[in-house]
């Protein structure tokens, strides 16, 4: 085993994934970087560290995916210490006009993606050193917004998931943690929405990429050795407004 810690970052082509790439290797991870999206993947960890990153190109929602890229994780580092569900997708459709394969894709990507994650991680994660997951959902797992209805349900189920996961994961020494973005200025933020997120949020302004992926870091740490099931609201104030 090599003894680097090592994290695995799900979306990480891009927005908050590719912040929480650049802040572990900050940190002094190694790194497997996961998306969709393969070329993009490449061109974004093009100019890092090579002997420190490993870019594979995984469907979150896709099983045989993850026995590839923990494979490659395996066999490249040795070893598992941290992983960062963050792979999503938004959808947006008002409620009466949903579409189902629509619904079903958004919890196949956002719900059971995490699932697969974890069913593929755990083996390797529990013989890492102070292993820890995070699993990123939104602020939508915890208010209703209009037009959300499919996208809030996926992120629902990852919440829930991920408290049942740090439940049964605690007894295995793994910490599983939550991280509640809100409006995020990243490729997932249509720009015309900034001006009137900016009107809505106490803090003034969307938040920026490393300032959640500042929070993953955290909760990947020995800093957050006694945080298990905790969810982390990290929305500039915005679910304080009862307005919305
Ligand atoms: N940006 C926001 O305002 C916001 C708010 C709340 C929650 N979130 C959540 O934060 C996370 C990160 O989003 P972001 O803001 O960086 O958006 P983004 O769209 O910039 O990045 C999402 C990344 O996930 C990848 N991805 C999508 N489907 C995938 C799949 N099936 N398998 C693997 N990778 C896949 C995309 O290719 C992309 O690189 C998501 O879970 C998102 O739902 C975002």
């Amino acid at each position: 085993m090599s003894g680097r810690r090592t994290a695995l970052v799900t979306g990480a082509a891009r927005g908050q994934g590719l912040a929480v790439v650049h802040r572990l290797l900050d940190d002094g991870y190694a790194v497997v970087a996961c998306d969709v999206l393969g070329d993009d993947l490449a061109t974004a960890v093009a100019p890092l560290d090579a002997d420190r990153v490993v870019a594979r190109t995984l469907d979150v929602a896709s099983a045989d995916g993850w026995r590839d890229v923990v494979g490659a994780a395996r066999e490249r580092f040795g070893r598992l210490d941290g992983l960062v569900s963050n792979a999503g997708i938004l959808h947006r459709a008002p409620l009466l006009e949903e579409d189902p394969a629509q619904f079903e894709r958004a919890w196949r990507v956002n719900a059971m993606g995490l699932l697969l994650g974890l069913q593929a991680c755990v083996p390797l994660l529990r013989d890492g050193t102070a292993p820890a997951v995070v699993v990123t959902t939104s602020n939508t797992a915890m208010r209703p917004f209009v037009g959300h209805a499919g996208y809030a349900a996926s992120k629902w189920a990852a919440r829930g998931l991920a408290q049942s996961a740090a439940l049964e994961l605690a007894e295995l020494g793994i910490r599983v943690n939550t991280v509640l973005p809100g409006a995020v200025a990243t490729p997932m933020l249509p720009e015309s929405s900034i001006p009137r997120i900016s009107s809505w949020v106490p803090l003034g302004r969307p938040g920026r990429a490393d300032e959640i992926a500042s929070v993953v870091s955290f909760l990947l740490s020995e800093q957050a050795s006694y945080l298990a099931g905790a969810e982390i609201l990290v929305d500039g104030g915005q679910l304080m407004r009862t307005h919305l």
